[in-house]
């Protein structure tokens, strides 16, 4: 079979969040097997120099965005047995930022249309599809759209994945004739329109052959309307052809064994390097050299879905339960300022990095003893299972993929991988943080490390499991 994985970010070229390392990471696990993979992104301005240079330019074509005829590049590189096209259009994208313009509905809308048409240019017709996340969200309807009159795109299956229910990709209704170009027939059948607007996201659910969303928990949540967002009629009505399947984890870069950003590599079996990896931490941070103080960490955009005013509210509490705090992340100018303020208050006990960084991110991992997670949604999340990876404990909420990746260590129970708290509540978590911190007093913690750091976070049974959606798609 031949799968095109469509995104708007992948690691290593461009990246903002957890989205850029699946689709960085998923496509290389399925091309191990039979199927003929590739990917395609917008040739963002960001995209180093390094890359550029690996690049062939392919051909350009015209893309008629309704009234606008926009010339589309196409160039292409080969990169971890995936060949990786990219789509140029420098009003586009060559702009500051991946995301968070004013025209952020153009530009997605112009990707999935050039997407739609560059098909029949890729060196293979793609018989599979897969799109991700509200950005590529009207490409579903385009192929659905192109195949009613043309020969090439009947046999095209697509698959969809929701990474976040958050981000619907929301238009103004003339935009499906003015922007879109689409027939108004996908409006008046209710595909595209959602109350007064254009909602991409519930187009796609609605078009595509299949739905996927990244962990069987949060699969289960987008019944509930907390979750939903609004969308939890549509994910009803297409329930019968949606699965979660939990995301893997690239363990070839994130393996503590053989990463250069970390000050001493170490092992399940050889701990000893996880030592140095702290001191060396401590050291950079300026916090007390002290190794046998748990060295906490929370590594995280610094946003309200992230369970930050949870730390807020019980900050102090936690200083108090003997722990040094480190955070790396940026996000809402007020929690910025807060753990700014509380490296301030308790200066050699609290590291505030508010920055964000790839090399610093792994040298945390590696040298940290316990790993908060106090998520109030998280349809998967993947740091919690690299802190697993590198030995640090992680601390999560139940909920959507923390609940399926970290198996809780209950009193009188031989398993448990981390420590889970239910209840969306400062005091719960607090609660579970002194439990964390007393078992690193004891010698039940390395233990628990171990579990964590042999766990199977590899695409591997994942990747699988996508093989069987594509080969099962209708007709
Ligand atoms: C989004 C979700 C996160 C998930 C990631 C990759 O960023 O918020 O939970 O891990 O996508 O699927």
């Amino acid at each position: 079979m031949n799968i095109l994985f469509v995104s708007s970010e992948a690691a290593p070229f461009c990246k903002t969040g957890g989205l850029a390392d699946v689709a960085g990471s998923l496509p290389p696990a399925l091309a191990a097997g039979e199927d003929r993979v590739a990917g395609i992104l917008p040739l963002y301005g960001q995209i180093r120099d390094e890359w550029r240079q690996q690049m062939t330019f392919r051909k350009y074509i015209y893309v008629d965005l309704a009234w606008r005829h926009e010339y589309c590049g196409l160039f292409s590189l080969e990169y971890q047995g995936v060949t990786w096209y990219f789509v140029d259009n420098e009003k586009y994208f060559r702009r500051d930022r991946l995301y968070g313009e004013f025209d952020d509905g153009e530009r997605f809308a112009f990707f999935s249309r050039a997407v739609a048409e560059l098909l029949p240019h890729l060196d293979h017709m793609p018989d599979v599809v897969h799109c991700n996340d509200w950005q590529t969200a009207a490409l579903p309807v385009y192929i659905k759209d192109f195949a009613v009159r043309e020969e090439a795109y009947k046999h095209i299956r697509t698959v969809f994945t929701i990474h976040n229910i958050e981000y619907q990709g929301w238009l103004n209704p003339e935009s499906v004739t003015d922007l879109l170009g689409l027939d108004h027939g996908w409006w008046d059948t209710g595909v595209l329109k959602m109350g007064d607007g254009v909602n991409l996201l519930k187009a796609a659910l609605l078009t595509a052959d299949a739905v996927t969303t990244v962990s069987p928990t949060y699969a289960q949540q987008l019944h509930d309307s907390f979750y939903a967002h609004g969308l939890e009629g549509v994910i009803a009505s297409v329930s019968d052809r949606m699965r979660g399947v939990l995301n893997g984890i690239d363990v070839v870069s994130f393996d503590p064994k053989k990463d250069k950003a970390i000050a001493k590599n170490y092992s399940s079996r050889r701990l000893e390097g996880k030592a140095v990896c702290k001191a060396a931490l401590q050291e950079q941070m300026g916090l007390h050299p002290e190794k046998d103080t748990p060295i906490l960490a929370i590594v995280s955009r610094l946003v309200a879905h992230k369970g930050m005013d949870l730390v807020c509210q019980v900050a102090d509490a936690i200083m108090d339960t003997g722990v040094q705090l480190v955070v790396l992340g940026m996000g809402d100018a007020g929690y910025e300022d807060f753990f700014r303020g509380l490296q301030g208050r308790y200066p050699g006990r609290v590291a505030a990095c508010i920055t964000y960084s790839d090399a610093l991110a792994r040298q945390i991992y590696a040298g940290a003893d316990l790993f908060l997670m106090p998520s109030k949604s998280e349809p998967c999340g993947l740091s919690q299972m690299i802190a697993m990876r590198y030995g640090t404990v992680p601390i999560v909420r139940q909920t959507g993929g923390l609940n399926d990746s970290v198996r809780s260590c209950q009193v009188g129970q031989k398993d448990g991988t981390g420590f889970v708290f239910a209840r969306y509540d400062a005091g719960d978590m607090l609660s579970v943080i002194g439990q964390a911190v007393a078992l690193y007093h004891s010698d039940g913690f390395k233990v628990v490390q171990r579990r964590g750091m042999v766990a199977d976070f590899s695409w591997k049974k994942s990747a699988r499991t996508y093989r069987d959606i594509y080969a099962n798609l209708p007709g």
